[in-house]
């Protein structure tokens, strides 16, 4: 994906080879600042404070992070302390412990320097691997929006999103919204209703700022405003990310998805996850045994934003007591289908049991 015209990863290696380099997703839209990771406590506070974010870049920094603690001990003892270290940083998105899980059997058969080595090497495989999945997620899904562009000819589609599931939340392309980027580059005229996603408006924040930098004519709106739109009819599909989704199909992603899920079922627009087949988790059941995060109320009762001078400005929106529970979970029976990398399919059973061979 490009800022500015120049073509980045959202995670990549430094020159000297071995430190880590992402976006400070916290400076975004307004400062674009890199972060160097240099070892596995740094790793694991880019994840836990959100300075970078989305399920697969979760899950390809924290291999990385695996990387720099062997760095700096790769002992059997140390292997599993920056194992639990990192999986303890955020407990939703299952695509952390998938990328762990990965990286602690890659460099299981190994000692000393040559673990390292295959530490390095598995987590570049996940990064390769991610933007391939993602890319592929992106041909199947662009299928459904060409199928609407020639039920519709000639009208713009209006295409409603959640939170962040584009590139800064991937490695590159991004899961829903990969689909929305190969529509727009084979000329379908798409436009995106981004929804501000409070309380850390990622929509605001995140997804409009890499939809504008491709060109792609979008339009924030508050959380709210979803359903008068479809009820409206200026909704023509919705698409979004996911963090976990259980073997019934049960959806879980950012706090808000559901009540989209159930505006769209009223209004007839169809609901659609785009996800990599790592995001499913066969060992649980359903929706609701899904740990949902309960991130700290200050996120909810400050806000951030650009003052008048030019300056980066918090702002105290209320001194009452808040709570502030990350994710929900939008059952099976709303989602109208799920974009994945091997297609689109309207029950997630199908994939199941390849989840269980690859993880
Ligand atoms: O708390 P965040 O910003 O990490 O939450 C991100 C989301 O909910 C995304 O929609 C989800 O991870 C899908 S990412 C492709």
């Amino acid at each position: 994906m490009k800022i500015h015209g120049v073509h980045h990863r959202t995670i990549w290696l430094s020159d000297n080879g071995w430190s880590v380099r992402i976006f400070d997703q916290r400076q975004l839209p307004w400062r674009i600042e890199i972060a160097e990771l240099t070892s596995v406590e740094m790793a694991a506070r880019a994840i836990r404070e959100m300075w970078t974010r989305g399920a697969p870049l979760v899950g390809a920094t924290a291999a990385y992070g695996l990387c720099l603690g062997l760095r700096a001990d790769a002992s059997d003892p140390a292997l599993e302390a920056h194992y639990k270290a990192l999986l303890a940083t955020r407990p939703t998105a299952v695509n952390l412990r998938w990328a762990l899980d990965r990286m602690k059997a890659a460099v299981k058969p190994h000692q000393g320097e040559r673990r390292v080595a295959a530490a390095y090497q598995c987590a570049a495989a996940i990064c390769n691997e991610d933007v391939d999945t993602n890319r592929a997620i992106g041909e199947h899904g662009v299928q459904l929006i060409e199928a609407l562009a020639r039920a519709n000819p000639g009208r713009t589609l209006n295409i409603l999103t959640h939170c962040n599931a584009g590139w800064l939340a991937t490695v590159d392309y991004g899961t829903a919204l990969a689909p929305i980027y190969l529509a727009h580059d084979r000329s379908i005229p798409v436009h995106v209703w981004v929804d501000e996603t409070r309380p850390r408006n990622q929509g605001a924040s995140l997804t409009a700022f890499e939809l504008a930098q491709h060109g792609v004519p979008h339009t924030v709106i508050a959380d709210n405003a979803g359903g008068l739109l479809m009820q409206q009819r200026k909704v023509d599909l919705c698409i979004v990310g996911t963090d976990r989704v259980a073997r019934n199909g049960d959806v879980c992603n950012k706090i808000g998805t559901y009540l989209k899920a159930l505006a769209a079922r009223d209004n007839g627009v169809p609901f659609y996850i785009g996800l990599p087949l790592s995001t499913f988790d066969p060992s649980i059941a359903r929706g609701a045994d899904i740990p949902i995060e309960e991130r700290s109320a200050e996120e909810v009762t400050v806000i951030y934003g650009k003052s008048n001078d030019g300056s980066v400005a918090a702002v105290r929106i209320t001194d009452s007591p808040a709570a502030n529970p990350a994710f929900d979970v939008t059952p099976a029976r709303l989602v109208t289908g799920y974009i994945t990398e091997k297609g689109v399919t309207g029950t997630c059973d199908v994939f199941v049991p390849e989840v269980r061979k690859s993880g």
